[in-house]
C-alpha cells in the first residue's frame, strides 16, 4: 500500500508534464507555423521555409519599380542622410515640392531603363528634374563621381543597402 501512494505524485507529475507539452506544442490558431515556432522559441524546418519566403518577398519588393518610385519620392520629401559615402554629405529635403515628387520619381526611374507606373508624368517630371536635381546629379543623372550619386544605377545605393540587410537577416 505504501509503495502505491508514493506512485501517485509521480503519476500526477507525468500527467501534468504530458499536458504541458501538448499545450506548448499546440498549433498556432491564426498566423500559422511562423507564429507557432516563434512562440515556442525554436525553429522548425517549416518555419525556416516561411522565413526564407518572407525574405524573398521582401527582396522582390525592394527590387520593384514601385518601391524605387517610393524611395525617390521619400528622398525628395525627407532628404537623404544615409552616409552613402559622398563628399558632399547628406542631401537636404525640399529641393522640389511634395506635389512634384511623384512626377520626378516617374522620370528618374526611366534613367535606369525602367517603366514608371504613370508614364504620362515622365515629361513633366523631366522638366522638374532638370531644374531641381540636375545641378548635382547631372542632367543625364550620372552624378559626379565621389560627390553626387549616380541615379542611373540599378539598384540605387540606398536600396542596395536594404537588399543586403535583408539577405543578412537570417543566416
Ligand atoms: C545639392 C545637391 C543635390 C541636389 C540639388 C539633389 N541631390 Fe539627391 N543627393 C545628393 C547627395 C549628396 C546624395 C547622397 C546623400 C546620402 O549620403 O544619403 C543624394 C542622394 C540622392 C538619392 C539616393 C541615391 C542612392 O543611390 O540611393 C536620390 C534618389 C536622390 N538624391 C534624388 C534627388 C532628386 C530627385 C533631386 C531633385 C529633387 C535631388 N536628389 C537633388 C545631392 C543632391
Amino acid at each position: 500500500m505504501e509503495g502505491r501512494s508514493k506512485q501517485i505524485p509521480l503519476l500526477l507529475a507525468i500527467v501534468l508534464f504530458t499536458a504541458l507539452s501538448f499545450w506548448v506544442n499546440r498549433p498556432a490558431e491564426k498566423n500559422g507555423l511562423r507564429q507557432h515556432a516563434h512562440e515556442v522559441g525554436r525553429e522548425s524546418p517549416e518555419c525556416r521555409e516561411c522565413l526564407e519566403k518572407d525574405r524573398d518577398k521582401r527582396i522582390a519588393l525592394l527590387r520593384s519599380t514601385d518601391y524605387l518610385e517610393h524611395y525617390i519620392q521619400n528622398v525628395i520629401i525627407h532628404g537623404s542622410s544615409q552616409n552613402l559615402g559622398f563628399a558632399y554629405g547628406p542631401m537636404q529635403a525640399g529641393f522640389a515640392d511634395r506635389d512634384a515628387a511623384p512626377k520626378i520619381a516617374a522620370y528618374v526611374v526611366t534613367l535606369s531603363g525602367r517603366k514608371p507606373t504613370h508614364t504620362e508624368w515622365i515629361k513633366e517630371g523631366r522638366t522638374f528634374y532638370v531644374s531641381n536635381c540636375g545641378g548635382c546629379h547631372g542632367e543625364d543623372g550620372r552624378g559626379v563621381h565621389g560627390t553626387f550619386p549616380d541615379l542611373t544605377r540599378d539598384p540605387l545605393l540606398g536600396i542596395e543597402k536594404r537588399i543586403k540587410e535583408a539577405l543578412e537577416l537570417k543566416r
